[in-house]
């Protein structure tokens, strides 16, 4: 009797799992492209202006021609990264602190490495609202919109001083979701 009750369990436990499981595989859902990584490996802060967009792209290589097939955990490391970059701007030992406490040339460089900074945290954040939208049903276009015209911004000014020497921050943090 007790053993029977348990194969009963097991076997419901098991179908539960296999419906799902089916259901993936029909859907045919792609597998997630990202792993997580500490705040200095997807940091974009390091070399020199101008690119900082297509270096953003190249940290996390999602597939935005088709972001309905974004793998959900994906989208959370990409949630995550926005977060740290945001951290990394206005914390305690982020690029605030930073150009505070520098001056010259050393601010200077910081300065380009905050913009730069910026449209990480930008692109990620448009970026995850598109994915939440289409992955999740949102309709997050107001919003998209908004943060939108933010990064376009910081993108120009990245543009603006193409080539100009970029200093990254000594800052500790991860995209774990
Ligand atoms: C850059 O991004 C910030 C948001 O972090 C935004 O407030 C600002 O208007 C943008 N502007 C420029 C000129 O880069």
């Amino acid at each position: 009797m007790f053993f029977s009750k348990i194969a009963i369990v097991l076997s419901v436990a098991a179908s539960a799992f296999a419906l799902p499981a089916n259901l993936e595989a029909h859907k045919q859902k792609r597998a997630g492209v990202l792993t997580v990584q500490d705040y200095s490996q997807f940091q974009v802060s390091d070399g020199v202006a101008g690119n900082a967009l297509a270096e953003v792209q190249a940290k996390f290589p999602i597939d935005e021609n088709d972001l309905a097939n974004v793998d959900p955990n994906d989208l959370a490391i990409i949630q995550a990264a926005r977060k740290t970059a945001e951290s990394a701007e206005t914390d305690t030992g982020g690029f605030n602190d930073a150009i505070e406490a520098a001056s010259g040339s050393a601010a200077d460089a910081l300065s380009v490495g905050k913009i730069k900074n910026k449209v990480l945290k930008l692109k990620l954040e448009v970026l995850g609202l598109q994915i939440d939208q289409a992955i999740n049903g949102k309709d997050n276009s107001a919003k998209i919109k908004e943060e939108t015209t933010k990064l376009n911004k910081n993108v120009s000014t990245d543009k603006a001083s193409a080539g100009k020497t970029s200093q990254s921050v000594d800052f500790s943090g991860d995209d774990s979701p």
